[in-house]
């Protein structure tokens, strides 16, 4: 059947995929993670839980709570916290299901917590192979778990689709999603629709084709999967649900040998579902590689990269789609959250998707038709000068595409707006959103060939950097920005703004409190008024806070939780990264509650070694071939110019960095490979390594003159 708006529960119970949802455990007890499909459709009016990714299927990350208010914010207190085992990134949303907190820490670990003292009832880890974390993008992060009739799901970094036992965690199923043989990886959490398992994938900066893929939920066997660019042509059709459509739309919109590099295309982060259209919703990601000149021959759309694409969750089927970035060409993945609503525009309630993807635009978006119904930048824009309402399509600065020479853009690969999520008040009929303001150079790369596993963007990775130069580089980090923005979506104009010193700031949760949380970059959590954006309450959070927050009850007492601990692209924070180098603490798991008193334990980062530049001597060549090297090979995990974050290695300080051998046993053989650090090579060769060695060196002197005040 067809669920409308006035499509009643009732109604809905009588429709199979209803009604076979059992709740209850044998002998009447109520069981763990007890979500069905009635649950999840009245999510809105069961307050007290979080029982799936955005709160509820409309993922408006609206708590309706108001016993912490914007009255007694200031009494709000740490009620439990638990540390995580590692300082790798941390992402998750938790879901909280009748007093059971389920959520997910790097490496795709899953616990489930007591959601009142932070106890934990069970943990699972899915062991990831360490190697498999060379082909994440950004970092081993998870993003959740998704709940349903007693189970819960995780995507592991590895590919695989993990359907844990809600009682013990112990294994149900697990299936493989992906060519393990080819860069996938999995961080973005499932979502359950309809008794089916949505999950989609990662991998578009190493070079991978993406799509989504539907698995019963109680057995893991596949339901459908929907690719979301063509294949190679001379392979035929997939025999999926999107053959039909990649045939008739996508594929006169490719040129070239686009599939030998995959393509890109991954649909890593949004998957939300419409239950008022019966309709799910993927955001789809960037082209592999990013240039399109090179993955296009600089030719077509490519549909459906960085669209918005309305599937049936019933076949897998396209039902329409709206491409933000046509012929995308600067990393544009249009995966960033999305939000339902109904809004009243021009005096008509119009069932509407909000979404500020990566390219910089707000767009509000006709869910019925797909059609663009306004889109308005909300951070200033280099490549564009807006979107021509009648065709929905931006209008381009032509240099932007950087096709005769650099351009720089803003804003950029980092996006105007990443994965941390935002969230829809209805109370105020705002959006609060995480923006960021990060310009970046885009050079093509010359003599650009792709190498299988390795990242592959063909583009000059070294002209995205900061520039080594400190008075440079002091000036390029101050243009650097990061706001929380409250932004009228029927307006389409911003409303009040919050400066913060960088960019890389957490998710948002509204609530019927009159409040908007959010933690930053620089390590504190925060409560704003949410009319006014004027700030109520914050508590020292000791490391970055990325996540999206939280709210629930228990017994009557409201609790807001947020996973605390870096997360995502580590050059942001590590090239940019200013202040005194230090050690990232272990991430954890903060809940809070009124009149909350436990305290963190002091945190005292331990003593960095000193910078140990090499002793040989190296030629200008040499350190000047090692930059571009580093830039291309080791920036993405070491961090942008060799300043590291605080969570991997800083090789200005390496032991290694003094010992030639040392240092091509571990960057060419592979020493360190059960750690992570694995073997390049694949890629480059012994003198390229030492010319790494000599640019790290070079800036490890550097930073001995600074260390020294010099
Ligand atoms: C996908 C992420 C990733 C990339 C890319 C990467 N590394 Fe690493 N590297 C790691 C991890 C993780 C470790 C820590 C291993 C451990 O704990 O033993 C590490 C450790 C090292 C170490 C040992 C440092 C020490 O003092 O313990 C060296 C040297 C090193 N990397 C050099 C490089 C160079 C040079 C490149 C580029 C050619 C590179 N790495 C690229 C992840 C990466």
């Amino acid at each position: 059947m067809k669920i409308s708006a006035g499509t009643s529960l009732a109604a809905l119970a009588a429709t199979a995929w209803f009604a076979t949802t059992a709740l209850q455990a044998p002998g009447g007890a109520t069981m763990a993670a007890a979500v069905n499909a009635d649950r999840l459709l009245a999510a809105a009016g069961d307050a007290s839980n979080w029982l799936t990714h955005g709160g509820t299927y409309a993922e408006q990350r609206f708590a309706r709570l108001d016993q912490i208010n914007a009255g007694n914010v200031s009494q709000l207190g740490l009620a439990w916290f638990h540390d995580f085992d590692t300082n790798r990134g941390q992402e998750a949303t938790p879901l909280v299901i009748d007093g059971t907190m389920y959520t997910t820490s790097a490496w795709s670990k899953v616990m489930a917590l007591d959601a009142v003292t932070g106890k934990v009832k069970w943990s699972y880890d899915p062991e990831v192979s360490k190697d498999r974390g060379f082909s994440a993008c950004c970092d081993v992060v998870n993003r959740g778990v998704a709940a349903w009739n007693g189970l819960i799901f995780v995507g592991a970094l590895d590919g695989r689709l993990i359907a844990l036992d809600a009682e013990t965690g112990k294994v149900k199923w697990s299936v493989v999603t992906v060519d393990q043989g080819q860069p996938y990886t999995i961080t973005g959490a499932p979502r359950v629709v309809k008794g089916k398992v949505i999950i989609g994938n990662g991998g578009a900066e190493l070079g991978v084709r993406g799509y989504v893929t539907a698995y019963d939920a109680m057995t893991g066997k596949k339901a459908w999967r929907f690719y979301t660019i063509p294949g190679d042509p001379a392979k035929g059709p997939d025999g999926e649900a999107s053959d039909e459509v990649l045939a008739a739309k996508a594929g006169s919109t490719w040129s070239g040998k686009y599939w030998q590099a995959g393509g890109g295309g991954t649909v890593w982060d949004a998957i939300v579902y419409d239950q008022e259209l019966d309709r799910l919703y993927i955001g789809v990601g960037n082209g592999s590689p990013w240039n399109h000149e090179i993955r296009s021959e600089g030719k077509g759309d490519n549909l459906f990269l960085s669209s918005v694409v309305a599937l049936d969750p019933n076949t897998g089927k396209y039902i329409w789609h709206y491409q933000g970035t046509p012929g995308e060409t600067w990393d544009f993945t249009q995966t960033q959250p999305i939000v339902l609503a109904t809004l009243k525009i021009d005096g008509r309630d119009r069932k509407v998707l909000m979404q500020a993807p990566k390219n910089g635009f707000f767009y509000v978006i006709d869910r019925e038709t797909g059609k663009l119904i306004s889109a308005k930048g909300f951070v200033p824009q280099t490549w564009t000068t807006g979107v021509d309402p009648a065709t929905g399509r931006p209008i381009e600065v032509p240099e932007a595409r950087y096709k005769k020479a650099a351009f720089v853009t803003a804003p950029s690969a980092l996006g105007a707006h990443n994965w941390h999520p935002m969230s829809f008040s209805p109370q105020t009929g705002l959006v609060y959103l995480p923006a960021q303001e990060v310009p970046m150079q885009y050079e093509s790369q010359a003599g650009y060939a792709h190498r299988p596993g390795a990242w592959n963007v063909a583009i000059k990775m070294i002209a995205m950097e900061p520039p080594s130069d400190r008075a440079v580089y002091k000036a390029t980090r101050a243009l650097l920005k990061g706001q929380l923005v409250a932004w009228d979506p029927v307006k389409q104009k911003e409303v009040w703004r919050v400066q913060y010193d960088g960019p890389w700031n957490g998710g948002t949760l509204a609530t019927a409190g009159n409040l908007v949380f959010q933690g930053n970059a620089k390590g504190s959590f925060q409560a704003f008024d949410a009319s006014t954006g004027k700030p109520l309450w914050s508590f020292a959070a000791q490391t970055g806070v990325m996540a999206g927050p939280v709210s629930y009850t228990v017994n009557g007492v409201q609790y807001v939780a947020v996973t605390a601990g870096y997360g995502g692209a580590y050059p942001i924070s590590g090239g940019f990264g200013d202040g005194p180098q230090r050690v990232a603490p272990n991430g954890r798991m903060l809940v809070f509650k009124l009149g909350g008193t436990a305290t963190l334990p002091a945190w005292e980062p331990p003593q960095l070694p000193p910078p140990n530049p090499p002793r040989d001597s190296f030629t200008t060549a040499q350190i000047s071939a090692g930059a571009t090297n580093f830039a291309e090979n080791c920036a993405v995990c070491h961090g942008a110019g060799a300043r590291a974050v605080g969570i991997l290695p800083d090789l200005r300080r390496s032991g290694a960095l003094d010992d030639k051998a040392l240092w091509a046993s571990i960057v060419h053989d592979g020493a360190l490979k059960e750690n992570g650090m694995v073997a390049f090579s694949k890629w480059i060769n012994r003198d390229q390594v030492e010319t790494i060695r000599a640019y790290v060196g070079a800036q490890a002197k550097m930073l001995q003159a600074e260390e020294a005040g010099k």
